[in-house]
């Protein structure tokens, strides 16, 4: 079970129909999109079961967040040159706001609890410690204040592309309001975004305050046991 850095297999389940997984130039506005067309390898799918699990829904705001949060990532990277192991940073995708919901809390601040439920849902695919390290900081780094590209290049790319996904107006980082608005917001629809974000705000916000305005420091987070 064990999958390689980057690793994919194309025309797996999930493609986007055309012998490949759906990428970020894929996205047209009258066309929609899922998050099982992201899916080449078995822990990105397990990676999404895992956020499914939590949320307890399929499709849901949460979901289609992540997905939009991903593709933004993946552009970033690909026209910044970025570098990026492709299955870490979905994976990271999927799961880092996974710490919200009761069936990944421990009750601690839902940053850590994502990384945790991530660790726990990737340990079975035996990818090197190291490698499962960089997923756990892009889940818990990513409401850091500052760059985190000394922690690796998917910690930063997931910071960045949460910033845009939520707060847009202020933060894009060179991503086209127009695609954004024209293309992925419709390909996979924000509406609903703010809502959601309002009742997991309401009722988890003792668990999200301390990571959004004391967030971790650029040093690697101690060890995350499940
Ligand atoms: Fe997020």
């Amino acid at each position: 079970m064990s999958s390689e850095p980057g690793a994919t297999s194309p025309g797996s389940a999930g493609t986007s129909g055309q012998g490949r997984s759906l990428t970020w130039r894929d996205v047209e506005g009258d066309t929609r999109r899922h998050a099982d067309e992201l899916i080449c390898t078995e822990a990105e799918a397990a990676a999404l079961r895992a956020l499914r699990t939590a949320t307890e829904e399929i499709d849901g705001d949460m979901e289609r967040h992540t997905v939009r949060q991903f593709l933004i990532a993946e552009r970033l990277a690909d026209t910044g040159g970025v570098a990026c192991d492709r299955e870490l940073l979905l994976c990271a995708s999927f799961l880092h706001d996974a710490g919200l919901y009761g069936p990944a809390s421990t009750g601690d601040v839902y940053i850590k609890d994502s990384a945790r439920y991530a660790r726990r849902t990737l340990e079975p695919f035996r990818w090197p410690e190291e490698r499962l390290r960089l997923c756990l900081d892009a889940c818990e780094q990513h409401h850091a204040f500052t760059t985190r590209w000394s922690m690796g290049n998917e910690v930063e790319l997931v910071r960045r592309s949460d910033l845009v996904e939520v707060i847009p107006e202020l933060m894009r980082f060179g991503i086209p309001r127009a695609w954004l608005k024209l293309e992925l917001w419709h390909a996979v629809p924000r509406a609903g975004f703010w809502p959601a974000t309002w009742d997991v705000l309401r009722a988890h916000w003792r668990r999200m305050l301390p990571g959004m305005f004391r967030p971790p420091s650029a040093q690697r987070s101690a060890r995350i046991e499940p």
